[in-house]
C-alpha cells in the first residue's frame, strides 16, 4: 500500500503515489498545484523525440520545471532506437530526475509512426528503445504501457518482461486497450497480470483513480507497487493528500467552498504568471471547468468563464461568487462542459 519513502531504482522517492504525464495540462501552474500535496514523483507532459533532439522551443518549454517540482519525470515518445539514447541524455542532462518511455499515448498522428501506443505492435522495439535509454543515463528509466493496442492483443506481461531485460527501473499500466481511448472503465485486471509477471521491477497501476477510496482498491486488487493519478488530479491536487490521509487511517478532510475557491484562485494566479494573456484566458476556461464541474449549479459561473475576454473579469468573478454556498460531492463530475 502507501510507501513513504519509495525506491524507484536508485531513486528514493517521498511516496509512491505519483501524478502522471498529461498533455496539454501537466504544464507549470499545474505542477506548482500538485507538488503542494506533495506526490511522491510529478511528470512533464510527453516530449517528441523528433522535437527535443532539434531544439525545438515549444518541446524545451513543456520541459520547463521549478527546483521545487523534484523529485520529477520527463516522458519521451518516439520509437527511432538511434534517437532514444541522446534524448534521455537531454532529460537528464536539464536535470530530470526520472526518465519515462511513453508506450501508451493513443492519438492517431502519434501512433502512425509507430511511437505512443503504436509501440506495442512492434516489442522487439520496445526492448531496443529502453535499452539505448538505459545505457544512456544514470537516473531511472521507467515505462508507461497501456494493456495492449486492443482487446485481442494484450501484450502488457510480455512487455513487462521486456522492460525488465532492458534494464528498467518500473513499468507503469494503464488498464485500457489502445482501441478504448478513454472510454469504459479501467480494467484492473491487466494490472494485476502484469505485477504477477514482474520478476524484478515495480509496477504502477494506472487508470480511474479518481478519489482516496479508489487508490485504496486499486492497490488491494492489483498488489501494484505504486500508483499513477491522473484525470483525478485535474482540479482537485488534494486527491494526494487526500490519498495519505485515507492510507495512514486519518479521516478525511472535507473542503468547502471557500476552500475550492481559494485552490482554483490560487491555479489562476500561477497560470497568470506563467502565460501571456491570449494563452491565459484558454487555460482560464479548461481550468475553470475542472474546478466547477463538481457542484451543482455552477454552469453560470461556468459560462461567465468561458465567454470572458479579459483575465481581470475572471478573477472578479471568481472572488465575488457566493463560494460559502457551495457544497461539492466528493466522486461524481456532476456537469460536463464542452472545453473540458
Ligand atoms: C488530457 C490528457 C493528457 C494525457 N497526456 C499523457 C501524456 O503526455 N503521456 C502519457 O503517458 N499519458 C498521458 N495521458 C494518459 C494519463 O497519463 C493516464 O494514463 C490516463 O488518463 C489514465 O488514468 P486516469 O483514468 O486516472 O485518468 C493523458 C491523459 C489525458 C486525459
Amino acid at each position: 500500500m502507501l510507501k513513504r519513502p519509495f525506491l524507484l531504482g536508485s531513486l528514493s522517492l517521498p511516496s509512491n503515489v505519483l501524478c502522471a504525464p498529461l498533455a496539454g495540462c501537466s504544464d507549470v501552474p499545474f505542477r506548482r498545484m500538485t507538488v503542494k500535496y506533495k506526490p511522491g514523483l510529478v511528470f512533464c507532459e510527453m516530449v517528441k523525440m523528433d522535437a527535443l533532439i532539434r531544439n525545438d522551443p515549444t518541446t524545451l518549454r513543456f520541459l520547463d520545471y521549478e527546483h521545487s517540482m523534484h523529485p520529477i519525470g520527463g516522458q519521451l515518445c518516439g520509437s527511432k532506437p538511434a534517437l532514444a539514447g541522446p534524448c534521455a541524455k537531454i532529460i537528464e542532462d536539464l536535470g530530470f530526475d526520472v526518465v519515462d518511455l511513453n508506450c501508451g499515448c493513443p492519438v492517431d498522428k502519434v501512433t502512425k509512426d509507430g511511437s505512443g501506443s503504436g509501440m506495442l505492435k512492434t516489442l522487439d522495439l520496445i526492448g531496443e528503445v529502453l535499452s539505448n535509454m538505459v545505457a544512456a543515463v544514470k537516473i531511472p528509466v521507467t515505462v508507461k504501457i497501456r494493456a495492449g493496442w486492443d482487446a485481442h492483443h494484450i501484450v502488457a506481461p510480455q512487455v513487462v518482461e521486456i522492460a525488465e531485460q532492458a534494464g528498467a527501473a518500473a513499468i507503469c499500466v494503464h488498464g485500457r486497450t489502445r482501441a478504448q481511448g478513454y472510454t469504459g472503465p479501467a480494467n484492473w485486471d491487466f494490472i494485476r497480470d502484469c505485477k504477477r509477471a514482474a520478476k524484478r521491477i515495480p509496477v504502477i497501476g494506472n487508470g480511474d483513480i479518481f478519489d482516496a477510496p479508489s487508490a485504496e482498491r486499486i492497490f488491494q486488487y492489483t498488489g501494484c507497487d505504486a500508483i499513477l493519478l491522473a484525470r483525478g488530479t485535474m482540479g482537485q491536487p488534494w486527491l494526494i493528500e487526500d490519498i495519505y490521509r485515507h492510507l495512514s487511517g486519518e479521516p478525511a478532510h472535507i473542503r468547502t467552498g471557500i476552500e475550492h475557491r481559494d485552490v482554483f484562485f490560487e491555479h489562476v494566479q500561477h497560470i497568470l504568471s506563467y502565460q501571456i494573456e491570449r494563452k491565459a484566458l484558454l487555460d482560464l476556461r479548461r481550468v475553470g471547468c475542472w474546478f466547477l464541474r463538481k457542484a451543482p449549479n455552477m454552469r453560470h459561473l461556468r459560462e461567465a468563464i468561458n465567454r470572458a475576454t479579459s483575465v481581470v473579469d475572471i478573477q472578479k468573478m471568481i472572488c465575488e461568487y457566493p463560494w460559502e454556498a457551495v457544497e461539492f460531492v466528493n466522486e461524481q463530475v456532476v456537469e460536463e462542459c464542452a472545453s473540458c
